[in-house]
């Protein structure tokens, strides 16, 4: 276990804010993610997993205890029926993955193209984009259970799968370590043109291939910001800031009501619910994209996207999300939920 002290965390992040961890450790097998645990345990450290740091903001102050940056790589495939399954360590890059399936021509995680972050932390927020989601191909999670030191395998059903949620960032957080993940492919499956964006993309009729279908997801990613290149302030961000609200009927049509009427973009959410568009709500509430508040502001691209546009602190970033909140509640009544997780801000 080689235990590193006051290491910067913001480099570790896609934001690029935060102080410096107390100590950090890498952990490249189980085996090391339960020593170190133990370790910080017997030295009273309070312990922070870190995975991709692509959702994440970090406290200004860092993290006071043990930092376990997850880095358990290792693809292992093998042939299913009409499915091949991938078990794949927690580490592992979640695009190069996504393009190892494109390769093997195996479908259903190709419109997941392009999002930052590591394997392991794609079960935690059930991680969707473009008309698929995580939790339609896992088949089973790999944990260490802090309470017991136990190793286990969690299916599908128990991981308690929703939008942009599981057991293991709500009911159950803190209590799980994801080691490893197991997806489901279908071998020569052909790609999803479910969502709006995809559809528009290819002509109508057209049924274009797996890799096609990457490639378009990470041009529209791109044009929205939300694809990580180098030197473009507008991709500096945890993707998505705030969550889609889920509102019923009534709900709706008071949200309508104070546009004038004009129908909000909407999308079905299941029991008579609709999913509403946050970056509408945040931009019919006066925040429109490019908007600046220093170092801080919204995303030329996007308008969900916090970005730092150089130099911002965490503060910086709260500031700016509690005045889109505010400003949200105050022209429709509704909270907006954050997405990201914050780090040390207790
Ligand atoms: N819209 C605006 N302004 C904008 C962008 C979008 O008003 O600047 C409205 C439009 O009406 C548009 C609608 O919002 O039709 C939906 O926009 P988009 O297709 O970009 O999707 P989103 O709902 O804003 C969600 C996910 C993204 C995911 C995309 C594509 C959440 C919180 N976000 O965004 O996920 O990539 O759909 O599936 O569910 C992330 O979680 O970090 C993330 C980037």
């Amino acid at each position: 276990m080689d235990i590193r002290e006051n290491i910067p965390l913001a480099p570790l992040t896609t934001f690029k804010v935060g102080g410096n961890a107390r100590y950090l450790v890498e952990a490249r097998s189980a085996d090391d993610v339960l020593a170190t645990v133990e370790y910080a345990r017997s030295n009273h450290l309070p312990l922070f997993i870190l995975g991709g740091g692509s959702n994440l903001v970090v406290a200004d102050a860092g993290w006071p205890g043990l930092v376990l940056k997850i880095a358990i790589g290792g693809v292992s495939e093998r042939d299913n029926a009409d499915k091949k399954e991938f078990e794949v360590g927690a580490g592992e890059d979640w695009d190069k993955f996504v393009a190892l399936t494109v390769a093997r021509n195996c479908a259903g995680v190709e419109t997941l193209s392009g999002i930052p972050g590591t394997v392991g932390g794609t079960p935690v927020q059930n991680v969707g984009a473009y008309g698929q989601e995580v939790a339609e191909t896992i088949t089973s999670v790999r944990v260490l259970e802090l309470a017991t030191m136990q190793v286990r395998d969690l299916g599908n059903s128990e991981c308690g799968f929703a939008y942009r949620t599981s057991i293991f960032n709500s009911s159950e957080r803190g209590r799980y370590i994801v080691l490893r993940v197991t997806f489901a492919l279908t071998l020569g499956g052909t790609a999803r043109i479910a969502y709006a964006d995809l559809k528009k993309y290819f002509p109508e009729g057209s049924s274009p291939s797996l890799q096609q279908v990457r490639d378009a997801v990470r041009e529209i990613r791109l044009s929205k910001a939300m694809l990580i290149v180098p030197n473009d302030d507008d991709c500096r961000s945890a993707g998505s800031f705030f969550k889609n609200p889920i509102v019923d009927a009534a709900k709706y049509e008071e949200v309508a009501a104070r546009v004038n009427g004009n129908a909000p973009p909407k999308y079905p959410a299941g029991d008579g619910k609709v999913k509403l568009s946050a970056a509408w709500l945040v931009e019919q509430s006066g925040f429109q994209k490019g908007l600046s508040r220093g170092p801080v502001g919204i995303s030329r691209r996007h308008s969900l996207a916090i970005v730092n546009r150089g130099g911002a602190t965490a503060a910086d970033i709260l500031a700016l999300k509690n005045e889109v909140q505010a400003g949200v509640r105050d022209k429709f009544g509704i909270e907006l939920t954050p997405e990201p997780v914050f780090v040390g801000f207790e």
